[in-house]
């Protein structure tokens, strides 16, 4: 992870984040060990959680304790009980700064109120689905806290949403069920970035890709992208593989199931496990068996038996190991310069929903760039102010 170990070096000399704690609420992973480790080199103080059970890597939890100073609550498979107690005792260390990948410490904060709330100067959400949670608590007036909204950043929607869910949503469905998506059909679900990603690379792997969407403009430009544009119900009964990546919840439901095909993969790619309704599929079958880890396997009516895939949970960290190295080296990058931009500046800022400013994705682009020794032009001075003249 280049980019964050130059951040890191620049840390570790400026100490951006001295004296303040953070909550972190993350995958708990190797990646996300390397952004805690840049955030200490910083001067933090960082207690950190899970942000899903079934992501937690238990050796590098155990790392970031024995050999970085962290203070870590997680353990793989843990229940929700336990889940929701490590998010208690982080939120216990009385923080400064929150991370959050789904918006789970920023909801338990806004739950219980009170002087931890209050201490909170700023926090960082780094998905999409969080950023809807953070938003409808701005929307009720109750944000306490100005919120940069990390997945909105330019240089995050193209290599992390794009590329990184794309190539790891698809590596999580081969490696549960050791399928060939040659000459199969895929419907994708939502053609946000992470669905435009998940197209692009199912069908180089050969597979006939079918899109799924409710607006009109995305539904339009996945018919110029060279997909065939379905609504779902028609999709699922013609599709071999089906992935989620919209936000929503119950986006393949009990319509769907009473038209699946037998064989038929189900999984999800979208932050929460709410975008394949589970209950419909019990609620259809006549029985089910565990077929491999982590695939599920229902039977139907007409003979019909479909996989799902890691109980519906999101597919790319339950069943492969998530973004690659590198995506969430310039993901945690943007996350690392926005913690310190609010360590700087979280005061001067409203209590909202916030983009990460264009100077950080840039930063992180260049940095990029320069880890793989590629060079790029520069405006002249004369191409700047012709581009900046209204005449
Ligand atoms: N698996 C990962 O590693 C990963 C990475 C990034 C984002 N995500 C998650 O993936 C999901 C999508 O992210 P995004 O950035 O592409 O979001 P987005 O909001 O840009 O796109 C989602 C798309 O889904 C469409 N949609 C909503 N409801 C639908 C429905 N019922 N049927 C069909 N389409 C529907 C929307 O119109 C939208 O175009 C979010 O939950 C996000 O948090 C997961």
């Amino acid at each position: 992870m280049p980019v964050l170990r130059t951040i890191r070096e620049r840390f570790a000399a400026e100490r951006p984040l001295d004296g303040l704690t953070i909550a972190a609420c993350l995958h708990v992973t190797a990646e996300t060990a390397n952004l805690v480790r840049t955030l200490i080199a910083g001067g933090a103080d960082v207690a950190l959680c899970a942000s899903n059970p079934l992501s937690t890597q238990d050796g590098v939890a155990a790392a970031l304790v024995a050999e970085h100073g962290a203070e870590v609550h997680a353990r793989r498979g843990e229940d929700v009980d336990t889940y929701v107690s490590h998010i208690a005792a982080i939120v216990d260390r009385g923080p400064q700064l929150t991370m959050d990948d789904g918006a789970d410490v920023i909801s338990f904060l806004h739950a219980r109120g009170g002087p931890a709330l209050d201490a909170v100067i700023g926090g960082t959400e780094d998905t999409t689905s969080g950023a809807i949670r953070v938003h409808a608590l701005e929307e009720e007036g109750r944000l306490a806290f100005p919120v940069l909204a990390l997945a909105r950043a330019r240089v995050s929607q193209l290599v992390e949403t794009r590329h990184g869910t794309g190539q790891s949503a698809l590596d999580g469905i081969l490696r549960a069920t050791n399928t060939l998506l040659a000459g199969r059909t895929l419907a994708v679900y939502g053609y946000g970035p992470c669905g435009q990603g998940i197209a692009r690379r199912a069908q180089g792997l050969g597979a006939a890709v079918v899109v799924c969407e409710v607006d009109p403009v995305r539904a339009l430009e996945a018919r110029l992208d060279g997909y065939t544009v379905l609504p779902g119900v028609e999709a699922a009964a013609r599709s071999d593989v089906l992935v989620t990546a919209t936000g929503a919840s119950d986006v393949v439901a009990d319509e769907h199931v009473a038209v699946m095909r037998d064989g038929a993969i189900l999984a999800n790619a979208g932050h929460f496990d709410v975008e394949i309704s589970v209950g419909a599929l019990r609620a259809a079958a006549t029985a089910s068996r565990q077929a491999r880890p982590l695939v599920e396997q229902f039977d139907l009516s007409g003979g019909r038996r479909v996989n799902l895939l890691a109980e519906g949970r999101v597919v790319n960290l339950a069943a492969a190991e998530g973004h690659p190295a590198p995506v969430m080296d310039i993901a945690f990058a943007v996350e690392a310069l926005a913690i310190a931009h609010l360590a700087d500046a979280a005061t001067t800022l409203e209590p909202a929903l916030h983009e990460v400013p264009a100077a950080i994705s840039d930063e992180v682009a260049r940095l990029a760039l320069t880890a793989v020794g590629v060079e790029i032009d520069h405006l002249s001075d004369e191409q700047r102010r012709y581009l900046t003249s209204w005449a």
